[in-house]
């Protein structure tokens, strides 16, 4: 925990490293509270930037414009997975980054992230660290057919990632990936995706929204959903991960932890992040005080507000031309609200916005 931080006040500016939608969002409940953000970002056009006060354009391993840009704000954070450590380290000499660059060297590399969870307590699929053929081969013959090879780094949105069933030749899918260093891990026969977000603040407290159910379409977040359909004990047991995950690893921001239920109704945690997260963009508008609001007051040492849930909601992401070419179609419904990322270029696929339905609460009598 930081000794006495004193709260970065309103009015002050925050530099966030990361220009998508998810520094958007951020810098949107920023300016809500009075502060002023600073994008820092290789693109000429992100999406951040269009709602930020001031951006520098430069790579992320530009040492002299991070320093500058370091130099003008008072408090950095990042909502972009893959900065480079050294970047941040950089920063963090001349003030504060929150959450720390270490939690994002953990959540940055599955074979750490998985070490991690297995070190503290918490389950995953069974898995190994994989580094050539031979190491591959082990590995299968360990964790079982059907399994699944992933790339130790730069993976999202289910890239860097290839199914090995039982006709799958080893070789084939080690040149497929194309990395040094993987993981394998046993495919697990789920009965529901989860997510847990945790807020934590620089004294320590935290709060948790409601598990989110995932539903993922060739391993991209298709929908999200809450009430999660689990039972309570569970969803008590999934906040309990997250939060034993976020005090280890003493998060100041937020951390969303990704997990599976498995048929026998075990938890088992998949992956983390130390920032929003997409799964989590139904808080926006279901929740007193959504996530993006959550990290901005835990980055700036402010008390964090209350994660309570007005209403049961379904997040469905846009994607590419098409989704988002039914903007008016949503707007035509009342209980619908639309989110736009401001991005020029709808590549198929690509995260263009998200739209949240919102519906009476169904099960408020466990409140
Ligand atoms: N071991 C597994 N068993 C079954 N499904 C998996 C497994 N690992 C990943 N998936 C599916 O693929 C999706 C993406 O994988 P994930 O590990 O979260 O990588 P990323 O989101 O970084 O691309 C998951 O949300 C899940 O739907
Ligand atoms: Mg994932």
């Amino acid at each position: 925990m930081e000794k006495a931080a004193l709260p970065v006040p309103p009015g002050s500016i925050i530099g966030i490293v990361g220009g998508g939608q998810l520094g958007r969002m951020a810098a949107m409940a920023a300016a809500r509270l009075g502060y002023r953000c600073h994008i820092f970002t290789p693109d000429t056009d992100s999406p951040a930037a269009h709602v930020a006060m001031t951006k520098t354009v430069a790579s992320y391993d530009d040492m002299h414009a991070l320093r500058a840009f370091a130099a003008q704000i008072d408090v950095a954070t990042f909502e972009f997975e893959n900065i480079p450590i050294e970047s941040l380290r950089l920063v963090a000499e001349q003030i504060p980054v929150r959450p720390s660059w270490k939690i994002l060297k953990v959540a940055q590399d599955r074979v750490r992230e998985k070490t991690f969870f297995n070190t503290i307590g918490l389950k995953t699929a069974p898995w190994r660290r994989v580094f050539d053929k031979a190491s591959l081969a082990q590995a299968v013959a360990e964790v079982g057919r059907p399994a699944i090879l992933k790339t130790a780094r730069f993976g999202y949105d289910g890239k860097g990632q290839i199914l090995i069933d039982d006709s799958t030749p080893l070789e084939d899918a080690w040149h497929c990936i194309d990395s040094e260093v993987g993981v394998v891990e046993a495919f697990v026969d789920f009965t529901r995706e989860l997510s847990v977000i945790v807020a934590r603040g620089v004294d320590g407290a935290w709060t948790a929204f409601d598990p989110a159910e995932n539903h993922h379409t060739n391993s991209v977040l298709q929908m999200s959903q809450v009430p999660a359909r689990i039972h309570s004990r569970m969803a008590v047991s999934a906040v309990e991960a997250g939060r034993h995950a976020a005090e280890v690893l003493d998060v100041v921001g937020i951390l969303a932890v990704e997990m599976f239920v498995t048929r026998e109704g075990n938890l088992l945690m998949n992956e983390m992040a130390p920032r929003p997260h997409n799964s989590g963009h139904w808080t926006l508008d279901a929740c007193v005080t959504d996530q993006f609001e959550q990290f901005i007051r835990a980055v700036c040492g402010l008390p964090l507000g209350s994660p309570a849930r007005y209403c049961d909601a379904e997040m469905l992401n846009l994607l590419g031309e098409e989704d988002v070419a039914r903007w008016q179609n949503i707007l035509n419904n009342p209980f619908a609200r639309l989110h736009l990322y401001g991005k020029n270029d709808a590549r198929p696929g690509r995260k263009m916005g998200h739209v949240t339905h919102l519906k009476p609460r169904t099960d408020i009598d466990q409140c």
